[in-house]
């Protein structure tokens, strides 16, 4: 058997499609379900940890949108795009114009001496073109965006198209800038809560880390009224099955997991996805190893080793970033009830009282300040704290 011709199916990184895409079918329901809107009234926030799978279901409902004939604007947001609000529309504007790119308008020209002077010539709805609609049209940011989107919008809604999902990942990064009077996420917000009342159907699915939702009521307080918060979570016992065995039976390869080991890589995994990607890809590995040194490949396999690697890959170069004082922080969380679910503060400050160097109040806040900006920590729904990296308490017990 030529062993080295069977691939590896599994793909542990950011935003790779899975060979099999496990659960999710609710969420995708919902989605759908909000495509069905006359008016729009429910925009999309779709959040949830480093790693659960928000990338690539997202890219997995392009295909569903489209055959109920929506368009789909997408890209991922970065620094650069929410730094003013100018960028921003020029942001909106580009991605838009990928997809109208080849769609022709009617648009309305002068000419002198015949019937009412005016005649309509097609025009291609192009970067170009829906960049000059922009410059064209007086007043504020937020009133030349809305005149390219709804130009647009009045074109679409005498075709059979059903409307325009305009999907943004790594919507976390968008913020507001006050120091400098830049509003650019109160813009996209106001622009589209503005058309959909006059009737567009654009809906706006904006996906990203939990400090997203929090970040988006921020700005404008309607946004509570504005989205449907779809929180991803971890995959049940019976999904992570499939996202397990499903891409060695549609593979073209002969390997199979034992029970036992399938059972463990669950166990070890917790439901995260890309715990179960990167842990598969090494068992694989290890048992493709043997199998071309004449070992059964289906001898059960020790998994202590692979999540070592996991905590080396994954979880080390977070601890390492963090200040002696930090990781002391850290260990005292842990110690705290329920830490992996949630914590507060006064949770923190006593728990502390029963070590050498207990921590004051204010001192915690202000720590837990920086380990929201580190990305390790998120404020929830509910003005708790929460770990934004999955099953971090078991890392540092293990530690
Ligand atoms: N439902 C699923 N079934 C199987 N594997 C999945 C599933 N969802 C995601 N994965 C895998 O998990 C990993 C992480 O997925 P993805 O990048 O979409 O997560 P994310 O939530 O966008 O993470 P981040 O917050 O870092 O952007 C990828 O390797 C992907 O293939
Ligand atoms: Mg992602």
């Amino acid at each position: 058997m030529q062993i080295e011709l069977f691939e590896n199916p599994y793909r542990p990184g950011a935003g790779h499609m899975p060979p099999y895409l496990a659960g999710r079918e609710q969420e995708t329901g919902e989605f759908l379900e909000l495509l069905t809107q006359r008016t729009i009234l429910n925009n999309v926030v779709l959040t949830g940890l480093r790693g659960v799978g928000k990338t690539v279901l997202l890219e997995s409902l392009k295909p569903k949108g489209l055959d109920k004939k929506w368009l789909w604007v997408s890209s991922d947001l970065s620094e650069a795009s929410s730094i003013s609000e100018n960028a921003f529309a020029q942001r909106i504007i580009t991605d838009l114009s990928v997809v109208t790119a080849n769609i022709t308008l009617k648009k309305k020209v002068n000419v002198s001496g015949f019937g009412d002077g005016t005649e309509f010539v097609n025009v291609s709805a192009d970067f170009q073109y829906l960049s000059k609609i922009y410059s064209e049209t007086p007043g504020l940011v937020s009133d030349k965006l809305k005149s390219v989107l709804n130009a647009v919008w009045s074109y679409l809604n005498q075709t059979e198209i059903a409307g325009i999902v305009f999907a943004y990942d790594e919507a976390q990064i968008m913020s507001d800038h006050r120091d400098k009077d830049q509003y650019p996420l109160a813009l996209l917000l106001d622009v589209f809560q503005s058309i959909q009342r006059a009737g567009v159907r654009y809906i706006l699915v904006l996906s990203g880390l939990p400090t997203l939702y929090p970040k988006l009521v921020e700005s404008r307080t309607y946004s509570e009224r504005m989205f449907r918060v779809i929180e991803l979570g971890r995959l049940s016992a019976v999904e992570s099955r499939d996202a397990i065995i499903k891409p060695l039976e549609q593979a073209n390869t002969p390997m199979r997991f034992t029970e036992e080991s399938i059972n463990l890589i669950i166990g070890t995994c917790g439901g995260y996805p890309y715990f179960i990607q990167f842990i598969c890809k090494e068992v694989y590995d290890i048992l493709l190893q043997r199998d071309s040194t004449g070992n059964d490949a289906t001898e059960s396999i020790s998994l202590a080793e692979v999540a070592q690697k996991l905590d080396r890959d994954f979880f080390s170069p977070r601890y390492e970033r963090l200040t002696d004082r930090q990781r002391e922080l850290m260990e005292i969380i842990c110690e705290v009830r329920e830490a992996d679910t949630e914590f507060s503060i006064q949770d923190i400050v006593s728990e502390s009282k029963k070590t050498e160097k207990p921590f004051s109040g204010s001192h915690v806040n202000q720590m837990l300040s920086s380990l929201i900006n580190k990305g390790l920590v998120y404020k929830n729904r509910f003005g708790k704290y929460c770990f934004a990296v999955p099953q971090w308490v078991n890392f540092l017990k293990r530690r």
